[in-house]
């Protein structure tokens, strides 16, 4: 009888939690997440984790359909998206944010961020709100959260790249980004802007010879078979935000809306740590498959004067004043 009475109410328990297993997938709301890069690189480690420490948080509620590889249109093109409610997240470089939100580019102004360090601490803090706060209002997208990316490094299919003299006559692809395509033209060349959905099969096609991105997403990229030549410049440190649309977040309550605030600062925080414990080995395994790597240490002064002296002072008013510049190089112990 008693036996008859427990398993009668076991089978009841479990008819009701299938019920509300049932009802919490009826309802799960599904979000669309963007990358511009391939599965694994960073924008990928940064955005599934962020994905899932939200889906933990909220229950069940939603859940995140990802589109690596530019499936949903070039980075820039989902920042339109993003703002005008047609997709939800986006993972992309913040280069290509820099467009649609000016004062974000003190963040690609080239040698401003020397390493992870300087990175964090500028993304992170008072600077790191006003240019999310900025991006709201310029762009019309809510930053949720920051991968650290590494320095983008160039790459080419014909040389080694060991000084500024042996750029000449190399097509190298840059992002549609005013202060990138200055700063190569700093050192003397005419680059050549491009989508970053259409740079895999240029540099196939060899309709351009190089390009520059970190060591992460030119593995995730598989750069390594169509690319030869490495040269670790230190010109911009990638920083790669996940931005979603501003409609959507305000239609969630209070509740939802800072589960997604809480989880987009654990979801940076891991960004760094997946950075530090993984550059260096992908840096090795590119070796490994091939890729010969110069450092431009040893004449890098020239590289950074020339670009520091020529791209700087053109963009204090898109970034809000030469004051911006100045007040980030004294976050970082630096001044102008
Ligand atoms: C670009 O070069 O356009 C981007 O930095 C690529 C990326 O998002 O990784």
């Amino acid at each position: 009888m008693k036996k008859q009475f427990w398993s009668k109410s076991l089978a009841g328990l479990a008819a009701i939690a299938l019920v509300f297993t049932f009802t919490a997938q009826v309802q799960a709301k599904t979000w669309k997440m963007s990358f511009g890069d391939a599965a694994g690189g960073t924008q990928w480690e940064t955005g599934k984790k962020y994905a899932e420490i939200l889906e933990k948080k909220a229950g069940g509620k939603i859940k995140f359909d990802f589109f690596p590889n530019g499936q949903l249109g070039s980075e820039q093109d989902t920042v339109n998206d993003c703002s005008m409610d047609t997709l939800d997240f986006s993972v992309l470089a913040v280069n290509n944010l820099t467009p649609f939100s000016p004062t974000v580019g003190v963040l690609t102004l080239p040698y401003v961020i020397q390493g992870i360090d300087d990175a964090v601490a500028l993304t992170q803090g008072t600077l790191g709100e006003e240019l999310a706060k900025n991006t709201l209002r310029d762009a019309g997208v809510r930053i949720v959260a920051w991968t650290y990316s590494g320095f983008r490094v160039l790459t080419n299919s014909k040389r080694p790249v060991k000084t500024i003299a042996d750029l000449k006559g190399l097509v190298i692809r840059v992002p549609k980004n005013a202060i990138m395509i200055d700063s190569y033209k700093a050192w003397g060349i005419n680059p050549t802007p491009m989508a970053w959905s259409e740079t895999f099969t240029a540099l196939q096609q060899k309709v351009v010879d190089g390009q520059d991105n970190p060591f992460i997403t030119v593995n995730a990229m598989k750069f390594y078979e169509i690319q030869k030549y490495v040269t670790t410049l230190r010109y911009l440190f990638s920083l790669e935000p996940i931005i979603m649309s501003e409609e959507l977040f305000q239609r969630q309550n209070p509740e939802m809306q800072k589960m997604i605030l809480d989880a987009g600062k654990e979801a940076t925080a891991y960004s760094k740590q997946w950075l530090v414990d993984t550059e260096d080995s992908i840096k090795k395994s590119l070796v490994e498959k091939g890729m010969v790597i110069d450092d431009a240490a040893n004449g890098e002064k020239e590289w950074i004067e020339k670009a520091t002296k020529a791209v700087w002072p053109k963009y204090y008013d898109s970034i809000g004043g030469k004051e911006k510049l100045e007040s980030a190089l004294k976050i970082l112990g630096r001044s102008l």
